[in-house]
């Protein structure tokens, strides 16, 4: 199967949040096809630099060619965005004036029938992100062949919204018995068995296949400490731009944001004495609603159809400033 390629949603609404300065410190905590750092690093204009990180070791690869174009500003890292405290510190940053997250899997990866991320093409049921062998993740086909009938509809529930989860589970644990699955095709063809009516031209096999990727690659996790660290790491003035592309990953994206910049309700005892001076809030959310592709781009570009932008900005340091949640980021 060709390659298709891969068009980078919401293109200049990202340049725009990340609003580039010259000689600022970026980083692209999502590498993927490259087409969100090429913009940011043409927008440099020849000052600044931008460190990119992917998980997967054929986006790296694919980097280089970026590489040779922007040799002195631009460090591409084989890491998880969870570790971006530690790419930070490996590179010789502390702080950084602008964060990229645009969540999920790039047209490359899905595209390819080898990864096993769509249920589009038979291939592996694999769906690792990190398919290097250092990597130590199960693979989507060691879940289905190993989880309990409970586990597999704790799953399918959980990371997939799927209500027909305990139907399925059973479906695979029976199937399974004959034979282990090992393709996507598969598990697919489970899928439009278990549930034949698909709704609205919607795949019977897309919430199982969401909710497997998200466990395979400890997506949610991932994204819960990948936001911390790059809060952590924003310089007062540094956005975080994070485009997310499903409900569970907006829901967190939405309530990390809220708790960064809403200033903690005070209640019990404390809420008769007389009001203290406040600690000035950490940061201030750019967008109350999220941003979305225009039509246009959606007809352009199917995959955007999902996107949702949410961008928050550094507004006090880390070392003066409270947080709902009671901490200080
Ligand atoms: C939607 S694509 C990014 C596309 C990119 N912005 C562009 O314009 O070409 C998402 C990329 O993030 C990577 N990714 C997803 N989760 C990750 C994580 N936890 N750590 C590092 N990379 C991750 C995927 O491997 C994929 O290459």
């Amino acid at each position: 199967m060709a390659e298709t390629g891969h068009i980078s949603v919401l293109a200049a609404e990202v340049l725009a949040g990340l609003a580039p300065k010259p000689g600022g410190t970026y980083v692209d905590a999502t590498f993927g096809a490259g087409g969100h750092c090429r913009a940011l690093l043409d927008a440099l204009d020849g000052s600044g630099r931008v460190l990119a990180l992917d998980r997967d070791p054929d986006a790296i690869i694919r980097g280089e060619a970026l590489q040779k174009v922007y040799p002195d500003q631009l460090t591409i890292l084989h890491a998880p965005f969870a570790d971006l405290g530690q790419a930070l510190t490996s590179w010789g940053v502390e702080r950084v004036d602008g964060i990229l997250f645009d969540l999920g899997v790039s047209s490359f990866q899905l595209d390819q029938p080898g990864r096993g991320f769509s249920f589009r093409f038979d291939g592996p049921l694999d769906m690792r992100m990190d398919h290097s062998r250092q990597s130590g993740c199960q693979t989507a086909a060691d879940l289905v062949n190993t989880l309990n009938d409970r586990e597999l509809a704790d799953l399918f529930f959980r990371f997939g919204e799927e209500s027909r989860s305990r139907k399925i589970a059973r479906a695979i644990t029976m199937d399974r018995k004959k034979t282990p699955f090992t393709t996507t095709a598969q598990l697919a063809q489970l899928a439009e068995r278990v549930i034949p009516n698909r709704k609205r031209g919607i795949h019977p096999a897309t919430k199982i296949f969401q909710a497997l990727r998200i466990a395979v690659n400890g997506e949610l996790d991932q994204l819960q400490q990948g936001l911390e660290a790059a809060m952590t790491a924003l310089a007062v003035g540094g956005v975080l731009v994070v485009i997310s592309f499903h409900s569970l990953e907006d829901r967190i994206v939405k309530q990390s944001f809220r708790m960064a910049s809403t200033q903690p309700r005070v209640t019990g005892p404390a809420a008769l004495l007389p009001q203290t001076q406040a600690a000035p809030l950490p940061f201030r959310q750019l967008t109350r609603k999220p941003i979305i592709p225009t039509q246009a781009e959606q007809a352009r570009n199917s995959r955007s159809r999902s996107a949702k932008m949410r961008i928050i900005q550094r507004v006090a340091p880390a070392d003066q400033s409270t947080v709902a949640g009671g901490g200080v980021l």
